[in-house]
């Protein structure tokens, strides 16, 4: 039986070249770790000066993986497009898109400024809207592509103190069906991944919290938050020829927590 020639089939992404944004965080890194050992060359970008990014670039590259980097801040529209060159200049095209860059900030709605909202809407929404447009420009020409977009389980249900967060989550799951609609003439598929609580520096105030850490373990089917690496597989079925036929979903890895919670 021809297990890896399956395997290699619908997964493999050698020849493909990606880009995560957010790839010097918790989640970006595990996710182009991922790509690159199903074969992609990545690009990994995050913003000018991330520690984190220099990190991550230096272990994938002792790793033997093709990766480079792109300093950039995505919430700088203009320069979306010179980001996606970028990729092109350096691996030759740009197949995958990997929005993952992100950022939060607990406010109760009474307490949130028009600067605070600018700043979340600026990178979760339309940072990540205008690097898809960039991207697809190019996807476009070269028949086709595929786009994975980080969204929450505030795509979809409300949580308290992070309601502009909520709003650009929501928008994102939206983003993604109408990108998928709008797209699928030109071979891209856009899919989301819907993370639950995964342990990262973004989600410490939750894990840290002692009662939130028992609400959110009381509440998850599984008893527990995620690690990073739980998305992986996900990521490389909505990357991979494997999801051919999906586009415009959102696919939840959250420990059952959106099925309902045990009693
Ligand atoms: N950790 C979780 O539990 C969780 C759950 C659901 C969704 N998410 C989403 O996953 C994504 C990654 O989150 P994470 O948990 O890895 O957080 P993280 O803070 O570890 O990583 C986020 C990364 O994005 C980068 N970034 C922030 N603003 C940027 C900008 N303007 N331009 C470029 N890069 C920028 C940061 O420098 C950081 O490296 C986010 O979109 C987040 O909303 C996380």
């Amino acid at each position: 039986m021809e297990t890896t020639g399956t395997l290699e089939r619908f997964f493999g992404l050698k020849g493909k070249t990606a880009l995560v944004t957010g790839a010097g965080g918790g989640l970006g890194s595990a996710l182009a770790e991922g790509l690159a050992g199903a074969g992609a060359a990545v690009a990994l970008a995050d913003l000018p000066g991330s520690a984190g990014l220099r990190e991550v670039h230096a272990r994938l590259e002792q790793e033997g993986y093709a990766v480079s980097t792109v300093e950039a801040d995505v919430s700088d529209v203009p320069a979306a497009p010179s980001m996606v060159q970028q990729v092109v200049d350096d691996h030759g095209s740009i197949d995958i898109l990997v929005n993952c860059a992100g950022i939060n900030r607990r406010e109760p709605i009474l307490e949130v400024t028009p600067e605070i909202f600018d700043r979340i809407t600026g990178v979760n929404l339309r940072g990540l809207y205008f690097l898809s447009q960039a991207a697809a420009r190019v996807m476009k020409d070269n028949g086709g592509g595929k786009i994975i977009n980080i969204g929450s389980l505030t795509s979809t249900i409300a949580l308290s103190e992070v309601s502009v967060y909520g709003c650009t989550k929501s928008a994102v799951a939206q983003l993604t069906k109408t990108m998928a609609v709008e797209w699928a003439q030109y071979n891209i598929q856009v899919n989301a991944i819907g993370p639950g609580f995964m342990r990262t520096a973004l989600s410490v105030p939750v894990w840290d919290n002692p009662a939130r850490r028992s609400w959110m373990e009381g509440r998850i089917p599984m008893r527990r938050g995620g690690q990073p690496d739980e998305l992986v597989a996900t990521a490389i079925l909505l990357a991979s020829q494997a999801s051919s036929y999906i586009s415009g979903q959102i696919i939840f890895v959250d420990g059952g927590f959106l099925s309902g919670s045990p009693w």
